[in-house]
């Protein structure tokens, strides 16, 4: 099977904190792979510097074979990874239709005369953009609040239009950072379902960090297991599960 993305003894110092420590990561093409470790493990750490939002102190990442190392978070996104944030981005004033389309925004073909003259490509591209984010919104069920401003979301949705913008930008890659946190159990429940959806129907690669153990053993096919930067377990659910160093570390972060 071949690797998406794979990193190489990826280190980050901050000050005299190691965040992460020598971690090697292998997620293949079509994986559901998830992240987790008690809080502080360093897991958002790692997102940012697959994201180009740091640059490790010492490692690689590659990407599709290519280096993501050095690249900034724009050129990442091009290269086909996308992400949500633990803390959600949304622009607020925005309708939910607008905040997906700046995921699909990203392709843009048009140029600053096309934009500045209203040329006809403008206009072909924006229905593009509107399309697809569109046929997004539909693809997470929340079409019926397309002309919605996002603020007047309810958490739940917000959480699910980040994940749309996200797959705007029509990924190989998505790395969801706690999608489920602050939803209630009918909302995760359905959201497992739409993330297997994710990379079953768009076949997008996942990468999930989620402290919901149900909602992680039930969907990944693999989960590497993060303790204070270092990785302390790799394997199925059920290997993890039953781990004891797992175990260790979550009854000791008690
Ligand atoms: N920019 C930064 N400057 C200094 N320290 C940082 C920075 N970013 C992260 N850290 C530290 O790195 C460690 C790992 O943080 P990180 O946010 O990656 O953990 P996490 O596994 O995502 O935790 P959680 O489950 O709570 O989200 C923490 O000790 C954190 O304080
Ligand atoms: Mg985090």
């Amino acid at each position: 099977m071949t690797s998406l993305l794979a990193t190489e003894d990826l280190t980050i110092r901050f000050g005299g904190l190691t965040a992460v420590d020598g971690f090697c990561l292998k997620v293949h093409e079509g994986e559901l792979f998830g992240l987790i470790g008690p809080n502080g493990a360093g897991k958002t750490t790692v997102f940012n510097m697959l994201t180009g939002v740091y640059l490790p102190s010492e490692g690689t990442v590659h990407c599709d074979g290519r280096l993501v190392n050095g690249m900034n978070p724009v050129q990442v996104a091009r290269l086909g990874v996308s992400r949500t944030f633990q803390n959600i981005r949304l622009f607020d004033e925005l309708s939910v239709l607008e905040n997906a389309m700046t995921g699909a925004h990203q392709h843009s073909k048009i140029n600053l005369f096309d934009s500045l003259f209203r040329t006809p490509r403008h206009y072909r591209e924006e229905k593009r953009q509107r399309d697809i984010a569109y046929r997004l919104l539909e693809f997470m069920g929340l079409e019926d609040r397309a002309g919605l401003a996002a603020k007047q979301l309810p958490y739940g949705h917000r959480r699910k239009l980040e994940i749309a913008r996200a797959l705007a930008t029509e990924p190989k890659l998505i790395c969801l950072d706690e999608p489920a946190a602050g939803m209630n159990t009918g909302e995760k429940a359905e959201l497992s379902a739409l993330i297997r959806k994710i990379r079953d129907e768009l076949k997008v690669t996942v990468l999930l960090i989620e402290h919901d153990m149900k909602l992680v053993m039930g969907i990944c096919e693999r989960i590497q297991v993060l303790d204070y930067g270092k990785t302390i377990a790799l394997g199925t659910p059920k290997e993890i599960q039953n781990d004891p160093k797992v175990i260790e570390a979550y009854l000791g972060g008690e």
